[in-house]
């Protein structure tokens, strides 16, 4: 059967891309973002997951302001970059895999999640910054990806808890897929900021670090912060952490925190990452297991990374 193996958190911050795109991640104001990821990077080329679920937002790119789906699961073979306004950024195509998404849609849809099932649409930083902080910049990305664009950017977004039962909902398809199916699920946006009006720039590092805190502790704590704790704590678009439960909702209760990183501010963000395994994430075919990660280990040292067990 196909599982879940990981969640990865990210910011998707659309600076963090441009500064791919015009080479600027060697410069010490990127350098310092860009450095938080490296170890992600290897942890990512170790794991090899065969498919992943990112959960980010459409930032009124591939859907206008006219039609704006809750949830909308991309069941495509292909999803281009968006045009931003200054043309689709120089990433790969996303490559889909609608055999798994139309299964999930199915099942979910069933359970009485009532997603939008997309079957054309481009895909815009939310979901391409993350490739990137976590892949690199590859000829082409090295799996297929779904994509769940959530709405955060028009009232009313869904809650919290509603965003980690469909958590819950999409562990339960995949585990219904019969292809022995390796998955990374991503929860991408936040962390604390705000991009306009009297309190533009606001950053909350405090709230920020509870909240990282409790996703591996105590997301159920998480899920029941209401909309107005998001607007007050971490700014009008801290709202896109909802986003990050519908990872932490496909995971075990009780996972390893492998790696995090926060760092301020990145544009006007806060940019916040995090990556949870589950438990059974060893559980690799006989034969293909790979060695100790020394390398993956040595690199987390030098990040004075904390191994938190919740
Ligand atoms: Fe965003």
């Amino acid at each position: 059967m196909a599982r879940i193996i990981a969640g990865v958190a990210s910011s998707h911050v659309p600076a963090i891309g441009a500064a791919i795109d015009n080479k600027q991640t060697e410069e010490p104001y990127w350098k310092r973002v860009f450095s938080g990821f490296e170890t992600s990077k290897e942890w990512m080329r170790q794991t090899k997951p065969d498919v992943c679920i990112v959960v980010y937002n459409d930032h009124a790119s591939a859907f206008s302001v006219e039609i704006v789906p809750t949830f909308a699961l991309g069941c495509a073979a292909e999803f281009p970059p968006a045009d931003e306004g200054w043309g689709p950024r120089p990433v790969p195509v996303v490559k889909g895999h609608p055999e798994l998404a139309s299964h999930i849609a199915q099942s979910v849809i069933l359970d009485e999640f009532d997603i939008t099932v997309v079957n054309k649409m481009t895909v815009d930083h939310g979901l391409t910054v993350p490739m990137n902080l976590l892949f690199g910049s590859p000829a082409a990305w090295p799996c297929p990806v779904i994509p769940l664009a959530v709405n955060v950017v028009l009232y009313p977004p869904p809650t919290g808890h509603r965003c980690f039962m469909l958590g819950r909902a999409i562990r339960k398809a995949v585990e219904s897929y019969p292809d022995d199916l390796r998955v990374v699920i991503f929860g991408t946006g936040g962390m604390s900021h705000q991009i306009s009006g009297p309190r533009a720039g606001l950053i909350n590092s405090k709230f920020d670090k509870a909240f990282l805190d409790n996703l591996t502790k105590d997301p159920q704590k998480l899920a029941r912060i209401p909309h107005l704790e998001y607007m007050r704590e971490a700014g009008a678009e801290g709202i896109e952490m909802v986003m990050w439960l519908i990872m932490r909702g496909a995971l075990d209760d009780k996972v390893d925190e492998v790696y995090r990183f926060y760092t301020v501010p990145a544009s006007n963000t806060a940019v916040g990452h995090i990556i949870l395994e589950n438990r059974a994430k060893g559980a690799k075919p006989a034969g293909k297991r790979k060695a100790a990660p020394a390398k993956l280990k040595r690199a987390a040292a030098r990040a004075k990374v904390e191994r938190v067990h919740s």
